[in-house]
């Protein structure tokens, strides 16, 4: 029985890997689960999974979290400190890194040392220190299965051929609330229209991030860092359906896809029963949905947001650190009603622009790089 900490278990995958944990009764234990600051959540899913541990990062809603869990028998901890005790401590044996943004760098990184399986739908982490993840995970012998349904899809479609036989992947995007707007429209976009996708059902911060194609973007360093994949043959498809989630190309020149609806459930089921696929009971994808599938060449003039990742990708070292700090602040700042929608752009292409690039040595260097791209974008917008 595998025995899950989900790091992030309040938030949208975390809620969603809860479901799946609920559909597999005898088959996982939750051990712990961790939230940022939403207690209440947090208590409620502790009662219904039994978890021994739990912890908040925000450590002035302990006490809070501590009384909603009154007669608990399980230890209620406080802390990024904590948060990282959990996610290596033995009695785990399968991580969920599904907190948003940086904050999940340190806490999945601890994972991977631990020597975990890792189930990884935090993709800000691999875009900011891929290699060194990399090498965390090695060195202890962990494992990183995929969440993210782009990188799932490439995961599942790959096992087609040989790892030496792939060429060429496809990520596809739904292209987001913006995908026929003008650029005007874009411009004077409000949070609530940017935070309306068409097709997911996500947090806040990826869901802006799929309007502007910035997880797009990420989602190519991603690619390039789980798959080893150079950077000219990951491509990126406007798919509005979502039901291809991703492509990959064979030296042979067949296609492989996988198809699904738009659920996260089914690639957090698979990253979690791996290599089993074991019914779940999901809905099923119907197949005359496939009927009409559209495929489109993104506008790379409105969403700059690829040629980021290209240019960040290829430049390596310290630059896709930067290019995802810059987008989180931008992004922040945006949900705060400080910038436009299509400053996000300018934002994140200023940090790059200005940024000397250094090699990634180590933890420090990215998360020196990571606090420079954040002040750089604070910069931007006072002047
Ligand atoms: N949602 C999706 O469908 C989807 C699909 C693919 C990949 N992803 C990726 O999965 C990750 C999570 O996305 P999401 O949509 O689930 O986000 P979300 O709904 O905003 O949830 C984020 C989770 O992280 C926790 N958190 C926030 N800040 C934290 C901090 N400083 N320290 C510790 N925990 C913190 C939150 O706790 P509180 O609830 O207490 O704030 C919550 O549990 C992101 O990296 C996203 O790109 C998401």
């Amino acid at each position: 029985m595998k025995s899950l900490c989900i790091l992030g278990s309040t938030g949208s995958i975390g809620a969603s890997t809860l479901d799946v944990v609920r559909r597999f009764p005898g088959h996982f234990r939750v051990r712990s689960l961790t939230a940022g600051s939403n207690v209440k959540k947090l208590a409620e899913q502790a009662r219904e999974f039994h978890p021994a541990r739990v912890a908040v990062a925000d450590q002035r809603k302990v006490k809070e979290l501590r009384a909603q869990l009154d007669g608990w028998r399980g230890e209620v901890l406080a802390g990024d400190e904590a948060i990282r005790e959990l996610a290596a401590e033995q009695e785990s044996t399968y991580v969920v890194s599904a907190i948003v943004g940086a904050a999940g760098l340190l806490p999945t990184l601890s994972a991977l040392k631990a020597g975990k399986l890792v189930g990884i739908a935090n993709k800000e982490p691999l875009v900011m220190a891929g290699p060194l993840m990399q090498a965390a995970a090695e060195a202890a012998g962990a494992t990183i299965l995929p969440i993210d349904s782009e990188h799932s899809a490439v995961f599942q479609s790959a096992r087609a051929g040989n790892r030496g036989e792939l060429r060429k992947v496809i990520l596809t995007c739904s292209g987001g609330p913006f995908r026929k707007a003008s650029q005007a429209a874009m411009a004077a976009a409000t949070k609530e229209v940017a935070l309306k996708h068409p097709t997911w059902n996500m947090g806040a911060k990826i869901t802006i991030d799929s309007a502007t194609l910035m997880n797009k973007a990420l989602e190519i360093v991603e690619a390039h860092f789980l798959f080893g994949v150079s950077y000219e043959n990951i491509h990126v498809w406007v798919h509005p359906q979502s039901i291809v989630h991703a492509l990959v190309e064979f030296t042979d020149g067949a296609v492989v896809a996988q198809l699904g609806l738009p659920d996260m459930r089914l690639p957090i089921q698979y990253a979690l029963t791996y290599p089993e696929r074991l019914d779940g009971g999901l809905p099923l994808l119907p197949l005359e949905r496939m009927a009409t599938l559209v495929f489109e060449e993104p506008d790379r003039r409105r969403f700059p947001s690829l040629d980021f990742a290209y240019g960040a990708g290829r430049a390596g070292g310290t630059a896709p650190a930067v290019m995802n700090a810059a987008n989180e602040e931008a992004v922040r700042l945006f949900l705060d009603d400080r910038v436009r929608f299509t400053r996000i752009f300018d934002l994140v292409g200023g940090a790059l622009g200005a940024h000397a690039v250094r090699p990634m040595d180590d933890l420090e260097t990215v998360l020196d790089a990571d606090r420079w791209a954040r002040e750089e974008v604070r910069r931007l917008v006072r002047a």
